[in-house]
């Protein structure tokens, strides 16, 4: 399995960077890409810190890592280059994806700190840190301390029930523009989002390209702005394994600066625990009201390492309940929830990438729950393939064989004695 999961991620490769699926996927993505970088790094070191250096080349001036970097022309995917505006070399899209780049250069560079090329590593730090300063300069204009998203797409998990409540708010003009959707000439629409999703999508990138994606303009006046719960969390992991590398390499000037900012997004998390659903969740900030769903991004607060000795035993408990009555691990929704589906993408099947965040986090706290979810995780791919995600009922694997960030995964969770997480 392992060779074979080496395999799939050299055929998704092109020398220099690695897409989710040649077929549904033919472009590089940015999670998905980092995600990849750390598998690869345990079996060869250079390419993986490649792949990143390749993704923070598409780094915009503002500081920017899009969501999609269309390296090859390829007309497989919508929306493809053309539907985006970008001033970069190589055309991307104009929205961006969950930072966890921050995260993968630590662990990459904890483990292999003997070998590692260092000067590599302080010049990717330094476009680490533009990033994550690009969200506060430019997802955070209310000055709050939480990050907002202004397209489900950024969320990384496109279709979650968190936003159907803000989506409903959008209004699909009746002269939106024709498209095609080439996902659904590949894979089954059970398990894709539907067609009203994907005109709200597309309306809010129309609004994107009408106002040349000004800051301003997303942030106040685009018809969509969420604060992400998984982002939130993820970008404040990223900021304190930031400030790790930096440490690590004897780079102390950066402490005040990433300390601030680590202090002000862990203030911010605060607004988003749900006292209804004593929970943390995601916040409409059009409507300035919490989302009230509990999916898997809601237990990402450890692996952020944000502890509250009076919360942590109810996140647990709450974890506890959410999958009590799944034969599988982590399902996206619970199986107790109306809008429960077990294959639909982001509503209900079991994904890899969210599994591996959430086993890490519970390494520090419940160390019984995290091995259950590794085990779970592999399970679910040895027992069918490298899916994209899981059905959460059956276990079968949906979406398209052949996954980067599944292949990924596995290799890290078979060789954890060898490659630490637990840091
Ligand atoms: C889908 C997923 C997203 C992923 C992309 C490429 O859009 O929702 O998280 O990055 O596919 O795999």
């Amino acid at each position: 399995m392992i060779n074979k999961a080496k395999n799939i991620l050299s055929n998704n490769s092109y020398g220099n960077f690695t897409v989710p699926n040649k077929k549904l996927y033919p472009f590089q993505w940015n999670w998905d890409s980092l995600l990849t970088a750390l598998g690869i790094s345990s079996y060869d070191l250079d390419r993986s810190i490649l792949e990143i250096e390749t993704l923070f080349e598409s780094q915009w001036d503002d500081g920017m890592i899009p969501h999609i970097i269309f390296h090859k022309k390829n007309n497989d995917y919508f929306p493809g280059e053309s539907e985006w505006t970008s001033s970069t070399k190589i055309p991307t899209s104009c929205i961006t994806q969950p930072p966890i780049s921050g995260t993968v250069l630590w662990y990459i560079l904890y483990n292999n700190i003997n070998d590692i090329n260092t000067k590599k590593v302080l010049d990717l730090a330094d476009k680490i840190f533009k990033n994550l300063k690009w969200f506060e300069d430019y997802r955070d204009l209310n000055n709050k301390g939480l990050i907002s998203t202004t397209h489900p797409w950024e969320s990384g998990r496109d279709n979650s029930v968190e936003w159907d409540g803000p989506l409903k708010n959008i209004l699909v003009p009746e002269n939106l523009r024709k498209y095609s959707r080439k996902d659904l000439r590949q894979i089954a629409g059970d398990e894709r989002p539907t067609t009203e999703d994907y005109d709200k999508y597309i309306t809010i990138v129309d609004f994107g390209e009408k106002y040349k994606w000004d800051k301003n303009e997303m942030f106040f006046n685009s018809p969509y702005n969420v604060v992400d719960i998984g982002i939130q969390f993820m970008y404040i992991k990223s900021l304190k394994d930031l400030l790790k590398i930096y440490n690590k390499l004897g780079r102390i000037d950066m402490n005040d600066e990433l300390n601030r900012m680590i202090n002000k997004y862990e203030n911010g998390c605060d607004l988003l625990w749900n006292n209804k659903l004593q929970c943390y969740t995601s916040y409409d900030v059009k409507e300035d009201k919490f989302i009230d769903e509990i999916t898997h991004a809601s237990f990402l607060c450890f692996y952020a390492e944000i502890y509250n000795k009076n919360l942590d035993k109810i996140i647990i408990d709450q974890f506890k309940s959410y999958i009590s009555s799944n034969d599988f691990l982590v399902p996206s929704l619970s199986i107790k929830h109306p809008k429960y589906d077990s294959k639909k993408y982001w509503r209900g099947p079991i994904w890899c990438i969210i599994n591996l965040f959430i086993y890490i986090g519970f390494l520090k706290i419940d160390s019984e729950i995290a091995d259950s979810i590794s085990k779970s995780t592999i399970k679910l791919i040895e027992n069918d393939d490298f899916f994209e995600y899981f059905d959460s009922t059956n276990g079968k694997g949906c979406g398209c064989k052949n996954f980067s960030w599944t292949a990924s995964i596995y290799i890290i969770l078979k060789n954890k004695n060898n490659f630490r997480l637990n840091i």
